[in-house]
């Protein structure tokens, strides 16, 4: 069906398919255009876990079409307090015949699960530490928005690469381009999971890993960085692994030749606002387009 569980669904024609949809669209509503092609249907946006990026862009995207949004909203607010299951939730809420369903939940595969059980199409914003696929959509999009192609890009993933679910979603996107390398920049705890690596030598796509930024930045052209997974670790690992690697004005000054700074947001320690000034920063610009990337989206699963 329409549903949208994992990046590995979408070929390379479909990711540039939704590139042109999503330029389309920008360049109808700079111009001022109001956009109906989405009115009478309704997006119900299902947050189990907190976002600000993915649940807003999504919800101004649906209206931005003409559509409706029903937010399931805070937990203290729905029968989520008296104990009832997501599952359950899901259920009754697909009983009332939304269009399209975008979920969010702590647990690998929960998304899944939701396909199974719900009528209307489910779109995954994020199953716990294992994908987060309309994200890597929007990066690709960034990316291709920045360089003007996808083609031959040198990246460098840095960060929690072992929880962090853009991280995985990403690559599979990228492997389905030409000539692409990745460097996955951690401490040696936080390297990717086994699964995503099977993935992309399979697929053959290049990557390599280093453990410092100074290794491999003068071979990247994106720098891609990734927030600490706190809500999925042991506390002790954390500890352990705070602040291990910080990218700041600073430290990326002794650079001759600075990539440009992605980052999925929020971001806390791992990339000071001082770096926000560089032309180089473009993750602000990255969340914007994800208002035109889920625009999109909705726009071909809901066939308007
Ligand atoms: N990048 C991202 O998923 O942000 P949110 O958690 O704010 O949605």
């Amino acid at each position: 069906g329409s549903d949208v569980i994992s990046a590995l669904q979408f070929t390379r024609s479909d990711v540039e398919r939704l590139i042109t949809i999503a330029e389309e669209l920008r360049r109808r509503l700079e111009a001022g255009e109001r956009i109906e092609a989405a009115k009478g249907r309704i997006l119900f946006t299902a947050f189990f876990e907190p976002s600000t990026r993915t649940r807003l862009s999504f919800q101004f995207a649906m209206v931005r079409l003409g559509g409706s949004v029903v937010d399931l909203g805070p937990e203290e607010v729905t029968s989520r307090a008296k104990g009832e299951s997501p599952e359950d939730t899901l259920r009754t809420v697909d009983s009332y015949n939304p269009d399209v369903i975008v979920v969010r939940h702590r647990e690998p595969g929960f998304a899944s699960k939701a396909a199974e059980i719900c009528r209307a199409p489910v779109v995954n914003a994020g199953d716990g530490y294992n994908e987060h696929p309309t994200q890597a959509l929007l990066d690709v999009y960034t990316i291709w928005r920045s360089l003007g192609r996808v083609d031959g890009v040198s990246i460098g993933l840095m960060g929690d690469l072992k929880y962090g679910r853009t991280v995985s979603s990403l690559s599979y996107i990228l492997s389905n381009f030409r000539d692409v390398t990745i460097y996955f920049i951690s401490p040696p705890a936080l390297r990717p999971r086994e699964e995503v690596l099977r993935i992309l030598d399979q697929r053959r796509t290049r990557y390599e890993f280093a453990e410092s930024l100074d290794e491999v930045v003068s071979r990247v052209d994106v720098l891609y960085v990734t927030r600490l997974q706190k809500e999925r670790m042991s506390p002790e690992e954390y500890e352990r692994l705070k602040g291990s690697y910080t990218v700041s004005y600073e430290s990326l000054r002794k650079y001759g030749r600075i990539p440009l700074i992605m980052h999925p947001l929020p971001r806390v320690w791992e990339l000071t606002p001082d770096v926000d000034v560089l032309p180089q920063a473009i993750y602000f610009e990255q969340a914007r387009n994800g208002l035109y990337m889920r625009m999109a989206l909705l726009k071909t699963i809901l066939g308007v």
